[in-house]
């Protein structure tokens, strides 16, 4: 693996221990996937933010690290709002105190504090940028909606990135890694009382299951780009995929052929009884929207729905803070129904969602999420249902 001067100055410590140990994270990352040198990155999203997943010694390591990131860096979610958290009765003042630790430590390090799985709505990202983003729905968001280019990132890999403003140069940075390799055509779109645009989440639960490592094409859809962020974060969570095209509607399908459907692939088709098997109908004790972050038109959505109801159990809306900001009058409206609208944390990563024992969602990334990360049941319905599920 080809390092230039600069990177073996760092890596024999001429720049202090930190900045060596974190280029001693990205050789051995590169060792291990073959990586042929290191490529620079116009952004890093670190993962490993909440103290509920990374624990004590997340905490030890991290507050041993000096220095600061060379390049725009951005947390994921973390257990809880930075503000506000003593309103959250799954929020102890234990777990508070140990977040924070892990939030200033993080800051100290130069990383920004938007705590967001959706940095795409507060920071440009552009077509072809080389990133070390680490949270999975990011992640394939930003390589299929965007036609950035990034692997997914363990949170030392992106945050040792972030130190050197470089990643290993291997996976889907390199353009004939991205094409596709399974292609999925779904039945029933042509009778919308069947298949919705509400079900996109759906379809990508499915296709995350039976694509395996291959990166997927679909083809006969057309997403806009919000329902292609539920069917990438339902995918990344059902399976491995960090990277899918839609026939001439992703960025890279409709720029060139090598990422379109070709009737010589393998084809699997999804169909509506598949789709319509994942909504069962069962009691909740709570109900959860925002996995990912909303959209400023899904925050419009909800707002559209939730207009002069009441909620009448447990009603949580998770949305990055800058997009709240930017836009009150919708965080008033979902307010006003007695909704609780949370930046900074989510549905999966904050223990607040831990005392309740059955969940539900309009995401089918935590459909799959919720019963191993909260101990709870999942029930899987559109944002309306889950609307109305909540007021009823
Ligand atoms: Fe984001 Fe948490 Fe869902 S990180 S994608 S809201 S599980």
């Amino acid at each position: 693996m080809y390092l230039d001067t600069e990177d073996e100055k760092i890596l024999e410590g001429e720049y202090g221990e930190t900045p060596r140990k974190m280029m001693e994270i990205l050789v051995a990352l590169g060792k291990v996937f073959g990586a042929d040198g290191l490529i620079p990155i116009s952004s890093a999203q670190v993962s490993g933010a909440s103290y509920k997943t990374i624990g004590r010694w997340g905490l030890e390591w991290l507050s041993s690290l000096k220095g600061r990131v060379v390049v725009p860096s951005v947390l994921n979610p973390i257990g809880m709002p930075r503000d506000g958290w003593q309103s959250m009765a799954g929020i102890t003042p234990e777990f508070a105190e140990r977040q924070n630790e892990v939030i200033e430590a993080y800051h100290r390090l130069g990383v920004k504090l938007e705590c967001t799985c959706t940095p795409y709505y507060l920071r440009n990202t552009e077509y072809g940028d080389h990133l070390a983003w680490s949270e999975s729905s990011a992640v394939c968001y930003a390589n299929s909606v965007i036609g950035a280019r990034t692997n997914r990132e363990g949170g030392p890999g992106a945050l040792a990135a972030a130190f050197i403003g470089k990643t290993p140069n291997y996976g889907l940075h390199i353009v004939k890694n991205r094409m596709p390799g399974i292609a999925f055509d779904v039945e029933g779109w042509d009778d919308g009382r069947v298949i919705r645009g509400d079900h996109y989440g759906a379809i990508g639960y499915i296709a995350g299951k039976l694509a395996g490592t291959k990166i997927p094409v679909f083809k006969n859809i057309r997403p806009n780009r919000d329902q292609l962020k539920a069917m990438g974060a339902a995918m990344a969570a059902t399976g491995s995929v960090a990277l899918f095209h839609v026939d001439r509607i992703t960025p890279e399908s409709r720029v060139r052929e090598m990422f379109r459907y070709d009737p010589g692939m393998e084809t699997i088709t999804i169909g509506p009884e598949e789709i319509n098997g994942l909504y069962e109908n069962i009691d909740v004790e709570a109900v959860a929207v925002g996995c990912p972050h909303l959209s400023p038109d899904e925050m419009a959505r909800l707002v559209a729905l939730l207009e002069g109801k009441n909620v009448l159990k447990p009603f949580y809306v998770f949305v990055a803070r800058g997009v709240i900001n930017a836009h009150p009058e919708y965080a008033e409206i979902i307010r006003r129904s007695g909704a609780i609208l949370v930046p900074d944390t989510c549905m999966v990563v904050s223990p607040e969602m831990d005392r309740f024992s059955s969940i539900m969602v309009d995401s089918a990334k935590a459909l799959a999420y919720v019963p191993n990360m909260c101990g709870a049941v999942a029930r899987f319905g559109t944002m309306k249902e889950c609307v109305d599920e909540a007021t009823r």
